[in-house]
């Protein structure tokens, strides 16, 4: 099996830099990695994430918002991620299932047993190897996020929303020691990089030793 490596963070924490980054990496390294997101990453699962990123008229409950993320996930994990982990090929995924704790279950306050229910349902005991979570205060991102052209759903939300997403994160993070590797995302670019490679030197295959 490949090992299955997340990235997770707040809106305008620079999570595409750092995924091109590890990605540039790992292939330096003369490892295969498959590069992947959610809610996407198949040609379904992409049309579902329109469906949770567009602004309508029509409010989405948070319920439908949890469902529509797990059904992206179902659909991207048979197409993408197990076929790839089985072929011995790494994943990095830009986001996943801590994403939905965070947001559904911090942001809209959906109670953390129930996405375990449907995370047990969907993934089996698919979990990640390794979640590289950029962390940064939410002023700082969302000042970087609003300087994008069009806001989507999400990036529409307040600060006090963002708030409980880090929380949230930073309690999955406490949680998990071994999985989580916290990257101080309020430090420039090269320092970011700094403590990218640090993380990535210690994977299986990569350390100097
Ligand atoms: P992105 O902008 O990082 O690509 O992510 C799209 C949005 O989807 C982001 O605002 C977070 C949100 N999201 C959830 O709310 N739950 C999830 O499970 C995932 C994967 C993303």
């Amino acid at each position: 099996m490949g090992l299955f490596i997340t990235l997770e963070g707040t809106e305008g924490v620079g999570k595409s830099t750092a995924l091109q980054f590890v990605k540039e990496q790992l292939q330096q390294a003369g490892i295969p990695v498959l590069v992947t997101r959610e809610p996407g990453g198949t040609l379904l699962a992409e049309r579902i994430r329109a469906l949770l990123l567009a602004r309508e008229a029509e409010p989405m409950a948070s319920m439908t918002e949890l469902l529509l993320v797990f059904a992206a996930r179902a659909q991207h994990l048979e197409q993408v991620i197990i076929p790839a982990l089985q072929a011995g090929q790494w994943v990095l995924c830009d986001r996943f299932t801590d994403a939905t704790y965070a947001y559904q279950g911090g942001g809209r306050g959906l109670p953390a047993a129930d996405i375990a229910v449907l995370e047990t349902l969907v993934q089996g005991n698919l979990r990640p190897d390794v979640t590289l979570w950029l962390d940064a205060p939410v002023e700082l991102g969302l000042a970087r996020a609003a300087a994008r052209q069009e806001l989507d759903r999400f990036e529409l939300e307040k600060a006090v929303f963002f708030e409980k997403v880090r929380s949230e994160y930073a309690r999955l993070a406490a949680e998990a020691p071994q999985r989580y590797r916290r990257i101080d995302a309020a430090l420039d670019i090269s320092g970011v990089q700094a403590q990218l490679q640090q993380v990535v030197a210690t994977f299986p295959g990569l350390s100097q030793d």
